[in-house]
C-alpha cells in the first residue's frame, strides 16, 4: 500500500499529502525513487546541518551498532560520556551536566523540570513569547506561542505566561526601530516576572525559530540581564539555532559571556538528524542544585549509545570541516543576495537572519503599509505555486505562511547555493502576487 494510505503525516491535511518517496541523499542533495534530484534549501526541517548521509556520522553509527546498540542510563555508555564532555567543552559550561532526550519538545519539557526543581519552585511559571515554537507535545504546546496548536493546550494550567515577541518588522509595541522593539520586548519579560513571584524561568529562542522571527541584537543580552535581576533561570531553546545554523556553535555565543544562559536545549543539528537525539545542557550552578536530590524523570532511550556516537561524530565533523565559520561566511553572502532580491522584488517586505545559513524572506502585499500577503499562517497560492515550480527545477524551498525560510546544509557547495537563489529570483519575478 502507498504511504499516503497508511501513515498519519505531520502538519498537513491527510487527504492532501502526496509526496514522492526519497530513495537517497548525499550532501545538500537528495533524490526520489524516479532518480529525480532536489537541492535541499531547508535541510529538511532545518536539521540536516551536515548534509545527507555524512560519511563520518554514518560510519560512527555502523561501528557503534557493531559494538553496542543499547544500555539504559542506569549503566554507563562510552559514547554518551564522550558526547556530554564535548557539549560542555563546546558550550563552555564548565562543571555543568547534560541530560539526553529524543527530540526538541521533550528537551524543552525536561529543561523546565530541571529549572523548576533547581529553584525549588516545582510548578513555577515559565515565561515564553507569542509566535514561538518549542514542540508539539502537550507541555511544549503550552510553552509555544503557536496559533496552529493554541487550542489544544492550556498555558495558564501549566503555568506559562506569554509576552509579545521581539518582532521588529511588525513590532507589537508599535516601535519602528529594531533596538526599541528589542528593549520593549525585554521590558515586557521583566513585567511578566514582576507579576508572578513564583516564576521559575524564561524560555526563548535566541535566534532562528520555526516562526521566522529573528530578534534584534539587544534582545538576548537584555533577557540575560532581566532574568538575573529577577532571580529566575534563562533557558535558551537552541533546537534550531544551534550547531552553526546561526554562525556559532550556539547562537547565544554571539554575545559572549553576556549571553550565557543557565540551561540550553539542543536537537536537530546535534546529530545532523542522522538519528533522533536531543539534550538539555545545564550550568554548574543548576547542576550543583540537582546534585544531592532525586532526579525523578527519565526516558527509556536517554542517551542512547547509537545516537550519542552519531553526536560525537557530528561534532568532530563540524569542527574538522570548519562548518561553523563556513556557515557564517556563506550566511553573509546569502543575506547580501537576498537584500539584492528585495531591492528588485516589491513583494519582499523584510529580509532577516544571515548570521549563518539561516535567512527569512517575509512577503507582503504592500511594502509601504507592510500589509501581509496573507493572514498568518496561510500561504498565498502564488507562493505555494512558486515552491512547486522550484521543485520542478530541482530546488526544495521551505515556505511557512508568508515566509520563505532558507536554511541549507552547511556543506552546500557555493555553486549550488548560487543556483538556488537564481531560481528563487526568477520565480519571484515570474509569479503573480495580486
Ligand atoms: C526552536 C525549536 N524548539 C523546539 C522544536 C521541537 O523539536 P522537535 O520537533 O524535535 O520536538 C523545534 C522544531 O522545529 C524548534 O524549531
Amino acid at each position: 500500500m502507498a504511504e499516503r494510505d497508511t501513515v498519519l503525516h505531520s502538519w498537513c491535511v491527510q487527504a492532501g499529502w502526496n509526496a514522492p518517496t526519497v530513495a537517497g541523499g548525499r550532501g545538500a542533495r537528495f533524490w526520489d525513487e524516479s532518480g529525480r534530484q532536489y537541492l535541499d534549501m531547508s535541510s529538511q526541517a532545518e536539521c540536516v546541518n551536515l548534509g545527507h548521509q555524512h560519511p563520518r556520522v554514518v560510519r560512527a553509527i555502523q561501528e557503534q551498532a557493531a559494538r553496542l546498540c543499547f544500555v539504559t542510563a542506569a549503566w554507563g555508555a562510552e559514547p554518551r560520556a564522550r558526547l556530554a564532555e564535548r557539549l560542555l567543552e563546546k558550550s563552555g559550561f564548565e562543571g555543568g551536566r547534560v541530560f539526553f532526550t529524543l527530540g526538541g519538545a521533550d528537551a524543552n519539557e525536561q529543561a523546565v523540570k530541571f529549572a523548576r526543581q533547581a529553584l525549588g519552585r516545582p510548578r513555577g511559571a515559565i515565561v515564553t513569547r507569542d509566535r514561538s515554537y518549542h514542540g508539539a507535545s502537550y507541555a511544549a504546546m503550552a510553552l509555544s506561542g503557536d496559533s496552529r496548536t493554541s487550542a489544544q493546550a492550556d498555558p495558564a494550567a501549566f503555568p506559562v505566561r506569554r509576552v509579545p515577541p521581539p518582532y521588529a518588522y511588525r513590532c507589537p509595541f508599535g516601535t519602528r526601530s529594531d533596538e526599541a522593539c528589542g528593549a520593549k520586548a525585554v521590558e515586557a519579560v521583566g513585567q511578566a516576572l514582576d507579576a508572578d513571584p513564583d516564576a521559575a524561568a524564561v524560555l526563548m529562542e535566541p535566534d532562528a525559530g520555526t516562526n521566522g522571527i529573528v530578534a534584534p541584537g539587544n534582545f538576548w543580552p537584555g533577557l540575560r540581564r532581566v532574568t538575573r535581576e529577577k532571580g529566575v533561570w534563562l533557558i535558551a531553546d537552541e533546537v534550531m539555532s544551534g550547531f552553526g545554523r546561526c554562525g556559532e556553535w550556539f547562537a547565544w555565543q554571539r554575545y559572549g559571556e553576556e549571553g550565557r544562559p543557565d540551561l540550553m536545549t539542543l536537537a536537530k543539528g546535534l546529530t545532523g538528524a542522522h538519528i533522533p537525539l536531543a539534550a538539555v545542557v545545564v550550568s554548574k550552578e543548576v547542576a550543583g542544585r540537582l546534585e544531592q536530590v532525586p532526579l525523578n524523570t527519565g526516558l527509556t532511550y536517554c542517551g542512547h549509545p547509537l545516537a550519542c556516537a552519531a553526536g560525537v561524530a557530528a561534532i568532530d565533523a563540524y569542527e574538522e570541516e570548519g562548518l561553523i565559520a563556513r556557515s557564517r561566511a556563506l550566511g553573509a553572502w546569502l543575506f547580501g543576495r537576498l537584500r539584492d532580491l528585495a531591492a528588485r522584488h516589491p513583494v519582499i517586505g523584510d529580509v532577516r537572519g544571515g548570521r549563518g545559513l539561516f535567512a527569512v524572506l517575509e512577503l507582503v502585499r504592500d511594502r509601504a503599509t507592510r500589509e501581509p500577503l496573507r493572514p498568518w499562517p496561510e500561504v498565498h497560492p502564488a507562493l505555494a505555486a512558486l515552491a512547486r515550480r522550484a521543485l520542478d527545477e530541482g530546488v526544495s524551498f521551505a515556505v511557512r505562511g508568508n515566509l520563505v525560510v532558507l536554511a541549507p546544509p552547511l556543506v552546500i557547495e557555493e555553486t549550488d547555493l548560487r543556483r538556488a537563489i537564481d531560481v528563487l529570483d526568477r520565480l519571484l519575478g515570474d509569479s503573480e502576487w495580486s
